[in-house]
């Protein structure tokens, strides 16, 4: 086991840093002359621009990837995209038409939900696409057509590298339809492709700042509760973030969209709670850093995740962290790859068994 961590303390922190080779591998099968191409996927030509929506279908972290699937799909390609979790899905008889593409995402291909999800979907005779990690897998077999993503095999239990391949996809799939739909011009499409091939490099540049994110979570260790605020993309990243967190080191957190804070939630805000604000999106920001001089009010211990270059006053943050400036729609890359390596230091301040968190399967077979 020691060999397989090829050094690493453990297959966490292994797998988050495998991400940039993993996006690679996962990006370039599907790019011809610069554009998107699932020829080598099976996927008839045009097959994307025969559906009128999109249901994508998942559970835990595959489903957040689904969440910033939704908004990219949406944002580019003006198509009404649902993100469901597998097991509510099931029961609460959706209403899908025939131009429905159903999406089931998974990394295991086994989740026993998310299989039942797609046998729904089937039954339905709706078109089902899966992307799965596992090749050979029971949601890989049944699906009608199948993207895999090359993540390479995913040890711990807290998934990190899936979720990066699996948004990649997404995007690609985003790029494809808006081309499709007549949104996107062929330069438009050529220009965010290479742009996807270029977030490797910024989870690379995220995974530098490595050090002050362990000397950051040591003043985590100790919290009780916590919570992460974003609004948009961010929304969807807090959600993972927080997943992330609680999975490894079993500190209470909720992700908030930080407008919603005031309708509730910022009763819990009190003096030293910790508050981990994803500020990455530029049209958003003035919006946030109200949001967190809400939370700062009461007392809370602000870290702020954003870009460089992005002006944030000490008074409303106690930690900065700044990633390399990059494209608002592609930032979900790097700053995941932060929320990650958050949750992990902060589970190994606190003495966690980080590859195998109590209670957590990688796989759930049991509905
Ligand atoms: C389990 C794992 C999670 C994972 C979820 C969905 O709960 O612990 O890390 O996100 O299942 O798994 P899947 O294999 O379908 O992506």
């Amino acid at each position: 086991e020691q060999a397989q961590k090829d050094g690493y303390e453990h297959f966490m922190l292994k797998e988050i840093h495998e991400q940039p080779d993993a996006l690679r591998h996962t990006i370039s099968p599907r790019v011809k002359n610069g554009l998107p191409d699932w020829s080598g996927d099976g996927l008839p030509k045009d097959f994307f621009s025969r559906f009128e929506r999109i249901q994508i279908v998942a559970c835990g972290t595959a489903m957040h990837a689904g969440m910033i699937g939704k908004t990219i799909i949406e944002k580019l390609a003006r198509i009404p995209v649902e993100v469901d979790i597998a097991s509510e899905f099931r029961y609460r008889d959706p209403i899908l038409t025939g131009n429905t593409l159903v999406i089931i995402v998974s990394q295991s291909g086994e989740t026993a939900d998310s299989l039942a999800a797609l046998r729904l979907a089937k039954q339905m005779e709706l078109s089902t696409l899966a992307i799965v990690n596992v090749a050979g897998s029971s949601i890989a077999r049944e699906a009608e057509h199948v993207l895999y993503t090359f993540a390479g095999p995913e040890i711990s239990v807290a998934s990190t590298k899936a979720y990066s391949v699996q948004i990649s996809l997404l995007y690609l799939i985003a790029f494809t339809l808006g081309q499709e739909k007549g949104l996107l011009s062929e330069e438009q499409v050529r220009v965010l492709t290479r742009q996807l091939f270029a977030s490797a490099e910024a989870v690379r540049g995220a995974l530098r700042l490595q050090e002050r994110i362990e000397m950051s979570a040591k003043s985590l260790a100790g919290a009780e509760h916590l919570f992460f605020l974003g609004r948009g993309l961010d929304y969807a990243l807090a959600c993972e973030g927080s997943l992330k967190l609680k999975e490894v080191s079993y500190v209470h957190c909720e992700a908030y969209a930080a407008g919603e804070l005031k309708h509730g939630t910022i009763s819990l805000i009190t003096e030293g709670v910790p508050v981990i604000a994803l500020c990455t999106q530029t049209a958003l920001l003035p919006k946030m850093l109200s949001n967190i001089k809400e939370t700062t009010a009461r007392g809370a211990k602000v870290f702020v995740i954003a870009k460089q270059g992005e002006t944030i006053s000490q008074d409303v943050a106690d930690t900065v962290l700044l990633l390399d400036d990059f494209d608002d729609l592609f930032m979900p890359f790097p700053a995941v790859t932060v929320l990650q390596l958050i949750a992990y230091f902060t589970a190994r301040q606190r003495g966690c068994d980080i590859d195998k968190p109590r209670n957590l399967a990688k796989s759930v077979t049991v509905e």
